[in-house]
């Protein structure tokens, strides 16, 4: 076995081993370490740079490394193998996707107004908004020797003679905090239950001084970056927000590489623990803090993606997908609680995923095709998402059509020379001075 370290501008080095042979992009990958690595190994983007520091590597020369930095150590890491023991420097552009990534602020004015906005346009529009999830107070007699009732029938009375519903449902989670729950609040308590024509579920118990908040938690899976926001299901108002890159990037970046990637041994688990444990649970875990509530305090969620990025949060084969006739497995499921894909929320909140309507146009433009309200609209209007993979929605309020296309590589640099992602280094905005004409332009992570 050789030893492999990187070193990185800032930060401990990463010590792994790896042996003779074994493609260093893939030693990184194993070992967390992030090389942007847009084609997935291709050699085809020129993004994998690493700065060889000591030891050796065997690396193909390509037409993305020049002959004076091959001699300063530059190599490709995804055309170079292993060949004993090696050091190499991971440059901070690498990994600069994942922190620095640029991101929409979702608490400015103009971000909300446009929440606002669409929630009146929804209602005006005649579709109501309307919430299962409430919160009930319910109250029993306390037990004694001559009403011996376990205290899950009680509850069940109370949450019946509250409700006016004959079938409750009490969860494994809840049933384990009753008794407590039960003995502190003197037999009364909150319960955060979901109320629907046939039945009523039980979330949750909390004592009655207990603040109890129906969390709910929103979320655009994008291919490169994912924005969520925690909602009071009660209020509707934000409680917080979060954006950051998409963990599964450094697989490749665009949904193709990324099925490719997902067939190689052990490839659904990373790419489903790349988004759920890598990108979405800490940003629930930081938004909870930043909201005060407990992540447990999240009930539901709604989850909107491409048909790809769908299939491989949930750990499903994406590969006919890939190949003619291009098959998903699903549109639309009902059937999905956090439990099952280790979402870090309550483990029975109800996981509604906007449905796809094509194998290349995912729910993602299904839900922004609806809160843009171009179905409502007699005028023709044109929908476009310039995503990694960029989606066209067309029509009005008799019919719509839509389309996909791979729109990442032509802005972000795969395989071209002067394009990037959104990150450090790339221009954001070009202004010219309306009175003297004199051009101006913003890089992210300049000040100012
Ligand atoms: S050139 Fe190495 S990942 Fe693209």
């Amino acid at each position: 076995m050789a030893k492999v370290t990187f070193r990185f501008e800032e930060g401990e080095p990463v010590v792994t081993y790896a042996t003779e042979g074994e493609r260093l992009l893939e030693v990184a990958q194993k070992s967390n370490v992030p090389i942007d690595a847009p084609c997935s190994g291709n050699a085809s983007c020129g993004k994998c740079r690493v700065r060889l520091v000591s030891g050796e590597l065997d690396s193909k020369i390509t037409r993305h490394i020049s002959e004076e930095e091959y001699q300063n150590g530059w190599r490709l890491a995804c055309v170079s193998t292993v060949k004993g023991d090696v050091e190499v420097e991971v440059p901070d552009i690498a990994s600069a996707y994942r922190s620095r990534m640029k991101v929409a602020d979702l608490s400015s004015p103009s971000e909300i107004a446009i929440f606002e906005d669409t929630k009146k346009k929804i209602t005006d529009a005649g579709l109501e908004l309307k919430n299962s999830m409430q919160v009930i107070t319910i109250s029993m007699e306390e037990p004694t020797l001559d009403d011996t009732m376990p205290d899950n029938e009680r509850v069940t009375w109370a949450v019946q003679a509250a409700t006016g519903l004959e079938r409750v449902r009490i969860p494994y989670s809840v049933l384990k905090k009753m008794p407590d729950v039960l003995r502190e609040s003197h037999f009364q308590a909150q319960c955060v239950v979901r109320v629907t024509a046939n039945d009523v579920f039980l979330y949750d118990m909390l004592p009655m001084e207990a603040k109890a908040v129906v969390g709910g938690l929103v979320v655009d899976i994008g291919t490169t970056t994912v924005s969520a926001l925690i909602v009071d299901m009660l209020s509707g108002e934000i409680l917080a927000k979060a954006s950051s890159g998409n963990g599964q990037i450094r697989y490749g970046a665009d949904v193709i590489n990324r099925i490719i990637e997902s067939q190689k041994p052990g490839g659904h688990e990373r790419l489903q623990n790349a988004i759920i444990k890598e990108t979405l649970n800490p940003m629930i875990s930081n938004m909870c803090r930043a909201a005060k509530i407990s992540s447990q305090q999240i009930y539901r969620a709604a989850i909107a993606g491409n048909t790809t990025m769908e299939h491989l949060m949930m750990g499903i084969n994406a590969d006919p997908l890939r190949m003619e006739p291009y098959i998903p497995a699903f549109f639309k499921t009902n059937s999905l609680f956090a439990s099952d894909v280790n979402l870090a929320i309550h483990p029975d909140a109800h996981i509604i995923l906007a449905p796809n309507i094509g194998s290349y146009v995912g729910g993602d433009i299904t839900a922004g095709a609806l809160v843009s309200m171009i179905w409502n609209r007699p005028e023709m209007s044109l929908f476009i998402d310039l995503g990694t993979n960029g989606e066209l929605a067309f029509g009005n309020s008799d019919f719509m059509v839509s389309c996909a296309c791979s729109a990442g590589p032509a802005f972000e640099g795969g395989d071209i020379s002067c394009g990037m992602r959104a990150t450090d280094g790339a221009i954001e905005k070009c202004t010219i001075d309306p009175e003297t004409m004199e051009p101006s332009y913003h890089v992210i992570g300049d000040e100012g």
